[in-house]
C-alpha cells in the first residue's frame, strides 16, 4: 500500500513526453507547457491510489489517471480564458502566453487526447469508464456555465452555488476515485461509496479554493489572488457575507460587485476582503469546508475497505483542508 506522493510520482513519469517537439508546435507546445507547469496531480493520484487500495495493480489505472489529468488541464486552459485569468501555477496562462485561439484549439485537442487513453481498456471496462467520463465531462461544462451565469446574476442562492461547485469541480474528484475502483474490479457499493467520498471531498476542495482565491498568499498561491472578486464570482464567501452582514455592509458589497463605481480593482479586492472578514463569511467558509470533509468521511461507511485504508483516506481528507496551494 503506497501513499499519495508515490502515486503522484508514478503519474509524473507516465505523462506524455512527445508533446514538446510534436508538430504543429502551435497546437502541442501549449499542452506541454501547461502539463509541465506541474500542479498537485491530486485527481490522477487519487485514481491510482484508489485502484491500489481495492487490491488492483495501480499500473492498470495509469491510462485512466492520465485521462483525468489531461481533462483537468484542458479544463484549466478554457477556465482561464473564461475567467480572464493571467496566472496559473505561478506562470502566465496559456492564452496570455500565446493567444485566445491557441487556448481554444490546444484545449480542445487535449480533451480528445484525454479520451484516447481509454482505448487502452477492453470492453466492458472501456465502455464503463468512457460512460462515467462523458457524464462527468458534461457536468463540468454545466458547472462552468452556471459559474459564468452567476457573475452577472444577483441573488444567487446557496443551493445553486453548491450545485455549481459540485458540477464544475466535485464530480471529477468523485469520478477519478471511482475509475480507480472500477479498474480494480471493486464491488458496486464500494464504487458508489468512493464516488461519494470524492464528491464530498471535492466540494470541500472547491470551497477551500474559493477561500484561497481571496485570502491565499500571493507568493505561493500560483494564481491571481482576488481574481474571483475582480470577476464578481458569487462564491460561498460572497453569499455568506450577504446572509450574515448588516444592511450597510450588504449594500456596500452589492455595489462593489455591480462594477458601477470606478474603484480600482486592487482597492475593490482589499475592501471586499475586509467585508468578508467583518461579516463572518470567512469563518463560515471554514465551517463549511469542515462540514463537507466530515460528509466525505461518512460516505466511507458504504465502502468495503479495511480500517487502516479508511484511516489513510481520512488523513488525506484532513490534510487537504489545511492546504495553502
Ligand atoms: C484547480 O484545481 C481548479 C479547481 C477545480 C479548483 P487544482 O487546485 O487541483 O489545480 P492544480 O492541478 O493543482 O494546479
Ligand atoms: C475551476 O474553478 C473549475 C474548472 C476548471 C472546471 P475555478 O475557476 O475556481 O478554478 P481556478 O481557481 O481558476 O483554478
Ligand atoms: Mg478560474
Ligand atoms: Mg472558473
Ligand atoms: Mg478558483
Amino acid at each position: 500500500m503506497q501513499d499519495l506522493l508515490f502515486f503522484k510520482e508514478a503519474l509524473e513519469s507516465a505523462l506524455p513526453n512527445h508533446l514538446q517537439t510534436a508538430q504543429p508546435k502551435g497546437l502541442y507546445a501549449p499542452m506541454d507547457y501547461i502539463l509541465t507547469l506541474g500542479g498537485k496531480r491530486l485527481r490522477p493520484a487519487l485514481t491510482l491510489l484508489t485502484c491500489d487500495f481495492f487490491g488492483g495493480d495501480y499500473k492498470k489505472a495509469l491510462p485512466a489517471a492520465l485521462a483525468v489529468e489531461l481533462f483537468h488541464n484542458f479544463s484549466l486552459i478554457h477556465d482561464d480564458i473564461m475567467d480572464e485569468a493571467p496566472l496559473r501555477r505561478g506562470k502566465e496562462t496559456v492564452h496570455y502566453k500565446w493567444n485566445l485561439n491557441t487556448g481554444i484549439l490546444s484545449g480542445d485537442a487535449m480533451l480528445i487526447l484525454a479520451y484516447q487513453y481509454f482505448e487502452e481498456y477492453e470492453a466492458p471496462l472501456f465502455r464503463d469508464l468512457a460512460k462515467l467520463f462523458s457524464k462527468t465531462a458534461i457536468e463540468v461544462c454545466e458547472g462552468q456555465q452556471y459559474d459564468v451565469d452567476f457573475e452577472t446574476q444577483e441573488g444567487v442562492e446557496l443551493d445553486a452555488y453548491l450545485r455549481m461547485i459540485e458540477y464544475k469541480t466535485a464530480v471529477l474528484l468523485g469520478a477519478a476515485m471511482k475509475m480507480g475502483a472500477m479498474v480494480a474490479g471493486a464491488d458496486e457499493d464500494s464504487q458508489n461509496g468512493i464516488y461519494e467520498f470524492g464528491r464530498n471531498l471535492g466540494i470541500a476542495f472547491q470551497l477551500q479554493d474559493d477561500y484561497l482565491d481571496a485570502f491565499g498568499n500571493p507568493e505561493t498561491f500560483g494564481k491571481q489572488v482576488g481574481g474571483d472578486i475582480i470577476a464578481n464570482k458569487k462564491t460561498y464567501l460572497y453569499i455568506m457575507a450577504l446572509e450574515k452582514g448588516n444592511e450597510q455592509r450588504c449594500a456596500e458589497l452589492r455595489k462593489l460587485f455591480e462594477n458601477t463605481t470606478d474603484t480600482p480593482s486592487d482597492q475593490k479586492v482589499a475592501r471586499v476582503k475586509e467585508l468578508f472578514l467583518a461579516t463572518g463569511a470567512s469563518s463560515a467558509i471554514q465551517g463549511a469546508i469542515e462540514e463537507y470533509t466530515q460528509k466525505a468521511f461518512l460516505s466511507l461507511s458504504h465502502v468495503h475497505l479495511g480500517h487502516d485504508k479508511k484511516e489513510k483516506l481520512r488523513n488525506l481528507g484532513a490534510s487537504l483542508m489545511n492546504r495553502s496551494v
